[in-house]
């Protein structure tokens, strides 16, 4: 590896946390408040995770060999956190598909576009995760520092959201890591503009996709036609607005001295242990009792 400085913080360490949620109870149809359009665009981004996180881990590992000690730590920690995930996002999609949504057109549409890009050379597949990882990242930067994104919400489903947002956030940086390592020794430009024309994709086809997706569970609860299309709009670009406010962040991406932890967001986690913490005390409490 040439002498490329990697600016994830050397303290870092990336802690599985192994937690189940929503096992005991069922979750409501409309868990986000009642809202047709906040439950629907975080099922249609539940739908992804099984498969998505499994394409992630998959891309990521296909470049392990030879990477340096701490970056294949790193990359041990990313794999057992996505596995996780995808158990997890499995189990509440099946309580989404229990509570009467057919998920079966978005998982084929994921499906699909997973398809298209492992028909092509594994480092599409890595550039693909990179990018999606710094979409997911600053998402649950998002989702942590504003506390209006799960107002609302069904307690234990909230609690998913945030706990998986905090391993994205813990883990963001090692796809990109992964990436440095693997083009090292292409010139700077062209991975440049490798990793622009990526970013640029997968962004066309998360907003296309998951819109769509979005669109269908909203038809499923019987909202269609302009009203769904202004309820859903107003929700992601207005209030509380998640797309509109993450572009500030998207942008850095296409800095020449990007790296996801030029952001240090880990005052984030913190918070969210301390209230995990909290959360964890009052469950063993109630299952004693
Ligand atoms: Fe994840
Ligand atoms: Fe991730």
């Amino acid at each position: 590896m040439t002498a490329t400085v990697l600016p994830t913080p050397a303290d870092l360490s990336i802690t599985p946390r192994d937690r189940r949620f929503g096992r005991e109870a069922a979750t409501p149809r409309l868990w986000h408040g009642g809202r047709v359009e906040a439950t629907a665009i975080y099922n249609a981004l539940s739908t992804t995770f099984p498969v998505g996180e499994a394409f992630f881990v998959e891309s990521v590992r296909a470049f392990r060999d030879g990477a340096p000690p701490k970056l294949a730590e790193e990359i041990r920690g990313f794999t057992t956190q996505e596995a996780i995930h995808s158990r997890e996002h499995d189990a509440f999609n099946k309580r989404a598909a229990q509570a009467g949504y057919d998920l079966s057109k978005l998982e084929a549409q994921v499906e699909w576009r997973l398809s298209v890009t492992r028909a092509k050379p594994p480092i599409v597949s890595l550039a693909a995760t990179m990018a999606l990882e710094h979409f997911t990242a600053i998402l649950a930067h998002q989702l942590l520092a504003n506390p209006r994104h799960l107002a609302g919400a069904e307690l234990e489903t909230a609690d998913l959201w945030r706990w998986h947002a905090v391993e994205e956030i813990e883990h963001k940086g090692v796809a990109y890591d992964t990436w440095l390592f693997a083009t090292h020794d292409w010139p700077r430009l062209r991975r440049w503009k490798v990793k622009a024309k990526v970013m640029f994709l997968v962004t066309r086809n998360f907003v296309v996709d998951r819109t769509a997706g979005a669109l269908e569970l909203m038809r499923q609860d019987g909202v269609t036609g302009a009203r769904a299309w202004a309820l859903l709009l107003w929700y992601l670009w207005v209030r509380p607005a998640m797309f509109r406010k993450i572009a500030g962040a998207w942008f850095k991406f296409f800095l020449p001295r990007f790296h996801p932890w030029n952001e240090d967001d880990r005052h984030l986690l913190a918070a969210y242990e301390r209230i995990a913490g909290g959360m964890e005390t009052k469950r063993k409490v109630r299952r004693a009792a």
